[in-house]
């Protein structure tokens, strides 16, 4: 079979079929309207939108910043433990689903502490979700703590402290919000601490910010993984580390329309990005704000960019799972799993030349 010429219609149920990791997931980005509405009945929290479709109308983001005074807002209906693990579940029953065997999540817990919610509220129920989630549904799942970057490091210093007695339940740190007037270097010190403790560090970089933002958290945050990090194509010299290091974008194509990083999907740089050779993988950021989960974005974007196809499908999908924080031997599992896949598809030998 050859893979440049596979019809649209078998492409697309390849993207949906393979096994895939979804890297870049803020949790409190899939609160979708219909649970917003029934935890505000639960907390009898009044919202600003008197029904769903009117909540719904004002998902028309012009930028980030327009987005995220939504979803804070959106955030406030979780109250109790139970709340955070409804939401999570909700999530990892819409990702197995979308055949995603691993999840990293984000969650920004002082979007809750900052309401009085105890840290111990927040993590019991988004870990007891993972852990369901593991036996039940075969989803396995690990949760990275994200600072808010509008806020300063003193005040990220003091999550940590609170979240350091959970340990356990966290693999690592991440960097989100406002980007553009909150560069790394702010959040220098407290990375540096994190790393000490042998938490993995993510941040995100270059969604609206420059290139620089790019440079600078990989440099003074020792950032793994890089959040987005779209305009890297501007700089030619960070495209060519990005590309010697394999340091991984995790690219949001849906999100990265939705707040007009790009104007249409058939105008992202997904395609140039992996052509140049950086690990690039597909993720759905905030998927009940951007019109859909991991498997939406894969296949909208491989339906308005005709040059990604099935071998651009199966190195997607390996970098989602090479790219992951788990150990080598669990990653090697999956990979073989995938390469079985393809090889069902009659795909893997050109694929992989
Ligand atoms: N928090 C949730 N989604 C985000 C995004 N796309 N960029 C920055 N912070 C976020
Ligand atoms: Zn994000």
């Amino acid at each position: 079979m050859n893979l440049d010429r596979i019809p649209h219609e078998e492409l697309h149920a390849l993207l949906c079929r393979m096994p895939k990791a979804e890297l870049h997931i803020h949790i409190e980005g899939s609160l979708e309207p219909e649970l917003i509405f029934a935890l505000a009945k639960r907390n009898r929290v009044i919202l600003p939108y008197p029904t769903m479709e009117e909540l719904r109308a004002a998902y028309a983001f012009t930028d980030l910043q327009s987005f995220l005074d939504i979803y804070y807002a959106g955030a406030g209906v979780l109250q109790k433990e139970e709340d955070f693990f409804d939401m999570t579940w909700a999530y990892l029953d819409r990702a197995k689903a979308d055949n995603v065997v691993h999840a990293e999540i984000f969650f920004d817990p002082q979007t809750h502490t900052a309401r009085g919610i105890p840290f111990e509220t927040l993590i019991s129920g988004l870990d007891r979700a993972i852990r369901r989630g593991r036996e039940e549904l075969g989803v396995n799942a690990s949760l990275i703590l994200c600072f808010l970057r509008h806020l300063s490091e003193e005040d990220a210093f003091a999550v940590l402290e609170e979240a350091l007695p959970f340990r356990d339940r966290f693999i690592g740190v991440g960097l989100d919000s406002s980007e553009r007037g909150n560069p790394p270097e702010k959040f220098t010190r407290v990375f540096a601490r994190c790393r000490e403790l042998g938490l993995r560090l993510v941040a995100h970089a270059g969604e609206e910010g420059s290139a620089e933002y790019i440079s600078h958290a990989l440099d003074l945050l020792k950032a793994e993984r890089i959040d987005h990090g779209v305009h890297c194509l501007d700089d030619p010299q960070l495209v060519a580390r990005l590309v010697r290091q394999q340091i991984p974008l995790t690219v949001c194509p849906l999100s990265n329309v939705k707040l007009r990083v790009f104007p249409h999907l058939s105008d992202h740089n997904i395609a140039r990005l992996l052509a140049a050779g950086i690990a690039a993988t597909v993720n759905s950021d905030d998927p009940a704000y951007f019109g859909g989960y991991l498997n939406s974005n894969y296949t909208a974007t491989f339906a308005a960019l005709p040059e990604l196809g099935a071998k651009e499908a199966y190195q997607l999908a390996r970098t989602s799972f090479q790219a992951s924080f788990v150990d080598e031997s669990i990653k090697a599992g999956w990979i073989r799993k995938l390469d079985e896949f393809f090889t069902n598809y009659r795909m893997t030998t050109k694929y992989k030349q």
